[in-house]
């Protein structure tokens, strides 16, 4: 049986390597959700790979267009979605995930992180020689932006499973303390 929660869509935010996508898909069985992860539908829409749109069209157009596929799936359909990681980051993505979602930040260690990512070469903000030191910026840019969302979940070691456990019952205490 689904856990009784909110019937907004959740939106899974956080940096590269914490897990948004395989949490969400997870969470969206769970509750029996549609789930989708704004990097494919980008994808999919554009016809190019993340790290090609970066290359061909620059990171400000990817922005522009992950906020209009955010904007499109945030409709009324209490979809599980799960977010580029620099997707909370501008303001004007930041707002209408706010509006439109429960946001959950699932918030990750630096070596969990690091050894996370290190497993693919597809993340362009990450093709640099230092890619530790660009975490840490990233880190240090990117942390009071993602604490503005409504839940914050430290992501469990070991099977996602857990983490997903957490967020349910995030979003459940979240809901209790909002209850009007
Ligand atoms: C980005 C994270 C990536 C992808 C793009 C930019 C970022 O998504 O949207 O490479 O700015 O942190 P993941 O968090 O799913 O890797």
């Amino acid at each position: 049986m689904s856990p009784d929660i909110t019937s907004r869509p959740i939106a899974l935010v956080g940096l590269m390597g914490v897990g948004k996508t395989t949490v969400g898909r997870r969470l969206a069985k769970k509750l029996g959700r549609d789930f989708f992860d704004s990097d494919d539908e980008i994808e999919q829409a554009s016809g190019r790979t993340v790290a090609g749109y970066f290359r061909d069209h620059g990171e400000a157009a990817f922005r522009e267009g992950e906020r209009r596929v955010i904007e499109r799936l945030l409709d009324e359909t209490p979809i599980i979605l799960a977010t580029g990681g620099g997707a909370f980051i501008p303001a004007s993505t930041r707002k209408i995930l706010m509006a439109n979602a429960i946001t959950v930040w699932l918030k990750g260690d630096f070596e969990t992180i690091m050894e996370r990512v290190s497993r693919k070469n597809t993340r362009p903000l990450l093709q640099v020689s230092d890619p530790r030191k660009k975490m840490r910026e990233l880190m240090d840019a990117r942390y009071p932006i993602y604490g503005q969302a409504h839940i914050k979940v430290d992501i469990a070691n070991g099977p996602h499973l857990r983490t997903v456990n957490r967020v349910v019952k995030a979003i459940q205490a979240y809901e209790k303390a909002h209850a009007k």
